[in-house]
């Protein structure tokens, strides 16, 4: 499965936030982390619609879905 990119200013995959939120992280945590969300900002409803999909309890399977409209401009670049 090929990562996408959710936040482009910081470049950030899909994979890097489901991986720490499985590890139990929440959204929050992972901005802290990671950066996510934290410039332009147009990508935290799909970052965190990442989050809640992977958090600790969901099945994994949860995060093959179509890519929503924030990562559109990260495959252009
Ligand atoms: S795309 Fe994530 S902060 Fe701009």
């Amino acid at each position: 499965m090929s990562a996408m990119i959710v936040c482009v200013c910081k470049r950030i995959s899909d994979h890097q936030i489901a991986r720490h939120a499985r590890a139990g992280m929440s959204f929050d945590d992972i901005q802290m982390e990671l950066g996510v969300a934290t410039q332009c900002g147009r990508c935290e409803d799909c970052a965190r619609g990442v989050v809640a999909q992977c958090s600790v309890g969901q099945p994994i399977a949860a995060l093959h879905r179509a890519p929503c409209a924030c990562a559109e401009g990260a495959s252009a670049r």
